[in-house]
């Protein structure tokens, strides 16, 4: 052994004794499929560098996770131990860089209808807020199976029955967060969406537990989004389970490379791209998705598309449709259907019950390259026999839609159909059309 690693050695030990009990990050990759060129944050730290441990805190946690973050930022741990953590103080974690966040305990945060709107950050974007939002790169979020955000969405969904623009922020968010991975959380009820991922590259989000249950039959849960993609590419979320009542996984404006493989979907509302094309002029991207082995359970949609229809010459400024862009190269493949209303639907007339009127203006947005493949199981009896809606507002923006090896079966064992509009030259042989 030579004199460099005898030192080594010896500086690193004393550190090594203090994390001892401070879990290191899970090696995770993205399988089986992964964007060309995926880079989410590199191994894990070895804790050589700093721990900084957060104590519970009942009455607001969220100065100390700061002042954690900011001494354990460069190469160190932020560790909550089990225990409960009420955040009061909207966090602004974006500053990160090369660091660590171990989730073992409880996190809440303050059920404050008026605090909220003075603290969260706000959004243009569907007027999103965050109670906290991460942001900077090589970043490593984990619960370990034993983390918990819990977002009480009843005190918010109660709320809600009062005034139903009450604020609801996201229970996790990023904004330009780069090469990071966010694993092993159970995350509990949001007040809003669960997950917002914006302004992010080269993110892997694994091995997570979402639900959603609402205990007032007056007041249901409301938006519980899983996850809603915006502005970011390179992006995989994987091995999760998710009960809920809104989207579990939506493609907003300029999502692309997304994988999206091995999720377990009850109640939802299917995995969705859009709606896109709602604001008149403005460019919405989504481009190269793969969704992968997905289960999906009573939801009300398997795989859709939502994109909205033109709108007349004279038009202007209109926030019903008129948008530009393309959904490009997106494919649905090896999915289970059990009790869902449609596994396919697809519509270019979103919002227009009138496809008269989505044929006079049809969108701007065009539908190319989609491929649906190797769907199984059984559909709810909502539309027995149709499982599937394929609706584009002219052949001219809609190219290459393929639909193969469909294997969904009706609960009245009648044989299965689409409805279908203007599919010009889409590759529909082996479905029937009525
Ligand atoms: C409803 O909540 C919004 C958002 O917090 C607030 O601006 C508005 O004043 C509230 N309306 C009423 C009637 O309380
Ligand atoms: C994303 O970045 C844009 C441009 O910097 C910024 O305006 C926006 O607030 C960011 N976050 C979200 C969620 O849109
Ligand atoms: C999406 O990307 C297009 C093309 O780069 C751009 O024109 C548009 O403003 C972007 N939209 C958003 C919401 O960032
Ligand atoms: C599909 O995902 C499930 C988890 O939902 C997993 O158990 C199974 O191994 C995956 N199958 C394939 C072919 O990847
Ligand atoms: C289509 O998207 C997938 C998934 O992101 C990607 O692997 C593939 O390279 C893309 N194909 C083309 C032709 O861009
Ligand atoms: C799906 O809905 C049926 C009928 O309501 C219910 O019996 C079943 O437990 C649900 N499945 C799951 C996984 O929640
Ligand atoms: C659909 O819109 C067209 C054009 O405005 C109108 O003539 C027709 O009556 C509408 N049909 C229905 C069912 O509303
Ligand atoms: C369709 O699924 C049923 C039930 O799982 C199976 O028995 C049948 O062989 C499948 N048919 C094809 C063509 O794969």
């Amino acid at each position: 052994m030579n004199l460099l690693a005898l030192v080594t050695l010896v500086i690193a030990f004393p550190a090594l004794n203090v994390a001892d009990d401070v879990p290191s990050a899970p090696t995770i990759t993205a399988y089986p499929k992964a964007p060309g060129n995926f880079k989410p944050a590199p191994g894990h730290q070895t804790h050589e560098g700093k721990v900084c441990q957060v104590e519970p805190n009942l009455v607001d946690a969220g100065p100390s996770i700061l002042a954690a973050a900011q001494e354990c930022n460069n190469g160190g741990t932020v560790f909550l131990p089990s225990g409960d953590f009420v955040i009061a103080t909207a966090l602004d974690l974006t500053f990160l860089s090369n660091i660590d966040f171990a989730i073992w305990g409880n996190i809440r945060f303050k059920q404050d209808l008026e605090l909220w709107p003075t603290q969260a950050f706000q959004y243009a974007f569907q007027t999103a807020s965050m109670f906290w939002r991460f942001g900077g790169e090589n970043v490593n979020i984990y619960g370990d199976g034993k983390g918990v955000i819990d977002g009480a969405g009843q005190f918010w969904w109660s709320a809600m029955v009062q005034n139903s623009s009450v604020m609801r922020p996201c229970l996790l968010g990023t904004d330009g967060l780069h090469h990071a991975t966010i694993s092993g959380l159970t995350m509990l009820n949001p007040p809003g969406w669960f997950n917002l991922i914006a302004n992010s590259t080269d993110i892997l989000v694994s091995d997570m537990t979402m639900l959603v249950g609402s205990a007032s039959p007056d007041a249901p849960a409301k938006n519980t989004d899983g996850w809603d993609i915006y502005r970011s590419s390179n992006v995989v979320i994987q091995d999760s389970r998710i009960v809920n009542t809104d989207d579990c996984v939506s493609f907003k404006p300029n999502s692309t490379q997304v994988v999206v493989q091995n999720l377990d979907c009850t109640g939802s509302h299917g995995i969705s791209v859009g709606s896109l094309g709602q604001y008149q002029g403005e460019t919405d991207l989504v481009e190269d998705l793969y969704i992968y082995n997905v289960s999906m359970t009573n939801a009300t949609d398997v795989a859709r598309i939502k994109v909205w229809p033109g709108v007349p010459p004279d038009a202007s400024g209109s926030t019903s449709g008129g948008g530009l862009g393309r959904v490009r190269n997106v494919t649905y493949e090896h999915i289970q259907s059990e009790n869902n209303d449609h596994v396919i639907s697809v519509s270019q007339c979103y919002y227009t019950k009138n496809q008269t009127m989505c044929d006079m203006y049809p969108a701007k947005l065009v539908i190319e390259d989609v491929l649906f493949k190797d769907f199984k199981g059984t559909t709810s009896t909502k539309y027995d026999p149709r499982i599937g809606e394929l609706t584009c507002s002219s052949p001219d923006v809609c190219h290459d839609i393929s639909v193969h090896d469909i294997n969904v079966t009706t609960p009245s064992g009648n044989p299965p159909i689409f409805n279908c509009n203007n599919m010009g030259d889409s590759d529909l042989a082996e479905i029937t059309c009525a």
